[in-house]
């Protein structure tokens, strides 16, 4: 197994090989932080998503979809105080009056740093600046810039001013003309797409708190700090959920969406010791409590979901701008006053999860270089322990000989399967490779159909994890990947 330093490169180069993700469009040398997800990824995401969404929408009495537009009218974001608040740092030079933002300025000496030798400097300088980015320490972020003398690359001065915010929304022009009243932003997160329309789903869905309404789409952030492959993304998804509840109730259903999505997460088979939560201790000013569900990433224990009791911030925020009531009437009876509850603003508790780093956390579990070297002869694997419900190809069916009928029957077993779950078929290699090709795919099942099939209707179908073979009826195959890949 790759150690941890070397697991992400691992994980990454895996990936391209396989046809997971690419980086975004490559022939130009990439685009910083943008990925295109291949023809295998596209189907372990797509299987992500929809499982997701089966266990959030479909499998729930209560929680109904939606699919928000990405632009939204300008005020939403005003409302929601992304507009005021979701910023980074940056730094300008007084002699050059260049405007940089903070971590590229720092990455960029460091890069200087390692090309003159110095690695381990480099590696510290770039350690000191992320601690001081969570901490928001931009006190200590200018320090760190002058005691390093980090200067400007068009005046070669170290004369800055001190550090301000940057807005990580991006902006662009909406209609023909430019200016600030064309001014729309690419939405930085889905939630808000759910609160401007909790009424009308509400209301046309004849919804009764407590109920929810769960959305999966594109977000986008001009993040700062973004490294590690698909764990930080300028253009990323999400999958969140606002579950509207009564004043007063919202501790309880935080303790249960706290738990329910765990639980989410291990009935996928992942393992228990590979998750942890981190309660918040400074709470953001909407939230009443908050925690993370952290996976343990290649490069440690990192937010994979955030739970988040959002009181009715939002909500009567987007009363105040829009001056439209985001009331409920309630009309069961409290039993403290004998009368219905009437008329409030709902709190939420939200659910947020990057597909994305979803992605990272199932497919970084999943990988494993086995070594199989017997005393006769050196032999290795890379095979991708996938859930099968969410691995891109569940059953592969590969004919021993290209002749003698062997490929027909193999057809067959693929018209009786395609409609079911995804299968493919592959007739080049020797039989041995092509098992290889399918553990590195994270095909759960290899079916292999040879000259006793011709004779009795039975296949070999080889499990990936243990990849012990069986003897089975053709008939049976179709059942033995259902049940598998259903949870
Ligand atoms: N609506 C709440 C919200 O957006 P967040 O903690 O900023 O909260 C929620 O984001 C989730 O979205 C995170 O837990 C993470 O999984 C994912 N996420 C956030 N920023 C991301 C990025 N730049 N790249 C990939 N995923 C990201």
């Amino acid at each position: 197994m790759a150690n941890e330093s070397k697991l992400l490169p691992a994980i990454i180069a895996h990936c391209k090989e396989y046809g997971f993700i690419f980086p975004s469009s490559e022939i130009y040398d990439g685009l910083q932080a943008v990925y295109d997800y291949g023809q295998m990824g596209s189907e372990l995401k797509k299987n992500i998503k929809d499982h997701w969404w089966r266990s959030m929408t479909q499998l729930q009495e209560n929680i109904v979809g939606l699919d928000a537009a990405i632009f939204m009218h300008p005020t939403t974001w005003k409302a929601s105080g992304h507009v005021d608040n979701f910023n980074d740092p940056m730094i300008d030079n007084k002699d050059s009056n260049k405007r940089y933002r903070v971590d590229h300025l720092i990455e960029a000496h460091a890069d200087q740093l390692k090309e003159t030798g110095k690695t381990a400097e480099a590696d510290q300088l770039i350690a000191d600046m992320e601690a001081l980015l969570g901490k928001d320490d931009f006190a200590g972020l200018k320090s760190l810039i002058e005691t390093n003398k980090v200067s400007c690359s068009i005046s070669g001065t170290c004369n800055w001013t001190d550090i301000r915010q940057f807005n990580l929304m991006f902006a662009t022009e909406f209609g023909s003309t430019e200016g600030e009243d064309n001014k729309v932003y690419l939405r930085p997160e889905t939630a808000q797409g759910i609160f401007v329309n909790f009424l009308n789903v509400q209301k046309t869905g004849r919804m009764k708190v407590p109920f929810g309404i769960a959305q999966v789409g594109k977000a986008f952030r001009n993040e700062i700090v973004a490294r590690q492959f698909i764990f930080r993304m300028r253009e990323f998804e999400q999958m969140e959920m606002q579950f509207f509840v009564r004043p007063g109730t919202q501790k309880e259903w935080y303790e249960y969406w706290k738990e329910a999505r765990l639980k989410w997460h291990l009935a996928l088979g992942l393992p228990v010791d590979k998750y942890r939560y981190h309660d918040h201790v400074k709470l953001a000013h909407y939230a009443d409590a908050a925690c993370d569900i952290e996976f343990a990433f290649p490069m440690g224990f990192k937010e994979l979901e955030g739970i988040h009791s959002r009181t009715d911030f939002d909500l009567k925020q987007h009363q105040e701008y829009s001056k439209k009531k985001q009331q409920y009437f309630d009309n069961d009876v409290d039993p403290a006053t004998g009368k219905p509850y009437g008329n409030y603003i709902p709190y939420v508790i939200e659910t947020s999860i990057g597909l994305d780093r979803m992605f990272l956390a199932v497919i970084s579990h999943a990988y494993e270089e086995q070594d199989l070297s017997t005393e006769e002869k050196q032999d290795s694997r890379v095979v991708l322990k996938l859930p099968p419900v969410l691995a891109p190809i569940k059953m592969a069916v590969l004919p021993l000989n290209k002749k003698d009928g062997l490929p027909e029957i193999a057809d067959a077993i693929l018209a009786d399967c395609r409609p079911h779950f995804r299968c493919f078929y592959e007739e080049k290699d020797s039989i041995g490779k092509r098992y290889r090709r399918m553990d590195a795919l994270g095909t759960p099942f290899c079916v292999t159909v040879d000259y006793q099939t011709k004779e009795d209707n039975t296949v070999t179908i080889r499990h990936r994890d243990s990849m012990e073979q069986e003897r089975v009826p053709i008939s049976a195959l179709r059942s033995i990947v259902q049940q598998a890949i259903t949870i």
